[in-house]
């Protein structure tokens, strides 16, 4: 049952009615939809959606879940959230690190009941990126369940490159509807206000009219109007006895809510202070734990602890989330107490593991977040082992549109394997320079990196190291229109490959090159025509080569290889990677997706065609032995560069700017 707050809500009446005439629709049709409400921080997006919860909870299931607040969130977080409600078949997936499309269809399936469901998502703007996925993929096919998809999202924090944005944009319009909240009007203010000593009009005045400002001025009483929201947090703590404020202090050093057992192990009679807590307001009850009522008050009584009080709590949250009461460790959480308490050497153990279990779901700007957290705790680590955490930062970089970090990354990489004579280390990281700067429009340089990394990796005993860097080869060679040779070098790749067992990003990486110059050249039609099938190739591409947007290959394709490509980046559906993908779009083709060898329900269409530079600029290689020892490499029709992803700082930042800003404006 949902906590509702018994503030009534004011000059809502609108947004509620809508809310309720969306359900209405939904079971109506027995088609869903998707409503987004929002608005800035404390504006009663949260309060709004309780309250429509608790109105039609007698008659619809209810499925809540809210994004972590954590620096870096957990992958899947409100989607373990919600399976923990529904168990069955999304709980397996979810607890399996599904990937998003498979999350999303247990999901869809578990919608799809006689009865309607509605299903909130809350504080969206702080998703993480597998969540955003599999949201993006329920969102595109809600009309085929009887489920209202209700999801809040603060807009006030969305800068442009935010990946919010994008999962926005592609909403379908006919499925989707927003509700945006304004601030109270000064009646409604002086409403609230009632009987306070306070003047009504310079409340109204000071705050804005945004409601949680408001109700913590009024709940903190006194004379003044605290001149800022952290101020108004405050000033209500203090009137607080010494054990409730232990309690708020210990709730106050873990995101989002703190389980009752967690409570217990990080204050003494946390039961003492915690039904003041409770009764003042400033905590609510969870299901299985309590929270702030909300996050920026979370935040000003965080901040308002001294430096040792905080490294005491992150510790002992560290060390009881390190062996929870129920349930196993959550290596997110785990790696945010390790990095506030300031313990290096559990950093360096949670977060790389919290990395790799963000990047198997699909998570990967939280992958990169991870690594970046690991790294600043890498000073005393011995160089092989900072290299490895460059490495993977970098690749999970190239995945996030991080590629300037990326590159930095390889830069200092390189540095250490050359110092340390390492020339299978130098080799590979050079031709994963030449990738990304080839991503990047850096076509020069990248030919001089992969040109290095062959002649290093050419004098070792041959090895996946050097098949890979063939096929990089070949992919920078196709873009200068040599068919030839980048078929050439393709092959060698593939034969490489082959001779050491098959490395499924080699070849499907070598064959989709190969296979997409064919392609442009027309020998795909013809050969199609023609019974010609016998050198076709099949590539189980695994998910890592699926999810750096590396097409795979059905089977039966005619011709040297196959050409029947799709983008394995549209499966994944990550606006990332598929940014990067039609970014990357050094193959300049045309990738085509057989519907057919999609699971049904999916609800992806086809790509369109990407057409192909008619000016590009060329510059030229030079090799002395054959194949490629000649080249002409084109310089890719780069686009801009995107900006990024939001730094780790910047959530807090906003916070922060929000909580001290005297008007919340
Ligand atoms: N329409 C409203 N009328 C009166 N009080 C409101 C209203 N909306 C929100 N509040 C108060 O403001 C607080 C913050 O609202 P909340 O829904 O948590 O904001 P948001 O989710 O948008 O950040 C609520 O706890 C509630 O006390
Ligand atoms: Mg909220």
């Amino acid at each position: 049952m949902l906590d509702v707050d018994t503030t009534e809500l004011l000059e809502r009446d609108e947004q509620l009615a809508g809310l309720v005439a969306a359900l209405s629709d939904v079971a109506g049709r027995r088609s869903g939809l998707l409503v987004l409400v929002h608005g800035e921080a404390g504006i009663g997006k949260t309060a709004l959606v309780r309250q429509f919860c608790a109105q039609m909870a007698g008659s619809v299931g209810v499925l809540w879940a809210t994004c972590d607040a954590l620096f870096t969130p957990r992958p899947l977080g409100p989607l373990l959230d919600i399976a923990r409600v529904t168990d069955g078949e999304l709980r397996k997936r979810v607890e399996a690190g599904g990937q998003p499309y498979d999350v999303a269809r247990a999901l869809m399936d578990e919608l799809d009941r006689s009865s309607p469901s509605v299903v909130v998502v809350e504080d969206l703007h702080w998703a993480d990126e597998a969540t955003l996925d599999v949201l993006r993929l329920c969102a595109r096919r809600v009309d085929s369940v009887p489920a209202l998809l209700v999801g809040t999202y603060r807009d006030d924090c969305l800068g442009r490159s935010h990946p919010l944005r994008s999962m926005l944009g592609e909403l379908p319009s006919g499925l989707s509807r927003r509700q945006e909240l304004a601030r109270l009007s000064g009646d409604a203010v002086a409403r609230l206000a009632g009987t306070s000593p306070l003047d009504p009009g310079e409340l109204y005045e000071r705050t804005g009219g945004n409601p949680f400002y408001v109700t913590e001025v009024l709940a903190a009483g006194g004379g003044r109007i605290p001149p800022t929201v952290r101020d108004a947090v405050l000033a209500r703590a203090a009137g607080l006895s010494g054990a409730a404020r232990d309690v708020l202090e210990a709730v106050a050093v873990v995101p989002q809510r703190t389980e009752v057992w967690l409570l217990e192990a990080l204050v003494q009679r946390a039961l003492d202070g915690l039904d003041e807590c409770l009764e003042s307001g400033m905590l609510r009850g969870e299901a299985d734990g309590v929270a702030f009522r909300h996050e920026l008050a979370r935040l000003a009584i965080e901040e308002s602890l001294t430096p040792h009080r905080a490294v005491v709590l992150h510790r002992r949250a560290l060390a009881a989330l390190a062996e929870p009461a129920i349930g196993s460790p959550d290596l997110a959480r785990l790696a945010h107490h390790a990095e506030v308490a300031g313990d290096t050497d559990a950093v360096l153990r949670y977060a790389p593991l919290a990395a790799e279990h963000a990047a198997t779901v699909g998570a990967h700007r939280e992958a990169l977040h991870q690594y970046e957290r690991a790294l600043r705790f890498a000073a005393g680590l011995a160089a092989g082992q900072r290299a490895r955490l460059l490495e993977r930062l970098a690749d999970e970089g190239f995945l996030t549109d991080m590629r300037e970090e990326g590159l930095a990354a390889l830069d200092e990489a390189l540095a250490i394997h050359r110092d340390a004579g390492d020339l299978l280390r130098a080799g590979d990281v050079l031709r994963l320079r030449a990738r990304t700067k080839g991503d990047m429009g850096r076509t020069a340089e990248a030919r001089v990196d992969v040109r290095e990394a062959t002649e290093i990796l050419e004098r070792l005993p041959p090895g996946i190291e050097l098949a890979r860097t063939y096929a990089e080869v070949s992919c920078l060679t196709m873009q200068a229109d040599d068919a030839e040779e980048t078929i050439a070098w393709g092959q060698k790749a593939i034969a490489l490959a082959d001779r050491l067992g098959g490395d499924t990003d080699t070849l499907a990486h070598a064959l989709n090159t190969i296979g997409t110059v064919e392609l442009g050249r027309g020998t795909w039609e013809e050969r199609r025509s023609s019974s010609e099938a016998s050198s076709s190739r099949a590539v189980p591409a695994s998910s890592d080569t699926l999810q750096r947007g590396t097409s795979t290959y059905a089977p039966r394709c005619p011709g040297s290889a196959g050409i029947r490509i799709w983008n394995a980046t549209r499966t994944r559906e990550s606006s990332t990677a598929r940014n990067t993908a039609s970014r990357r779009g050094r193959n300049g083709c045309s990738r085509i997706r057989p519907t057919s060898s999609l699971p049904s329900g999916c609800g992806i269409r086809p790509p369109r065609p990407r057409a192909r530079s008619s000016t590009p600029r060329r510059a030229r290689w030079r090799r002395s032995t054959p194949p490629g020892s000649r080249g002409r490499w084109s310089e890719r029709d780069a686009g801009t560069p995107t900006t990024g992803i939001p730094s780790i700082g910047l959530r807090r930042s906003l916070v922060r700017s929000t909580i001290s800003s005297t008007s919340l404006r």
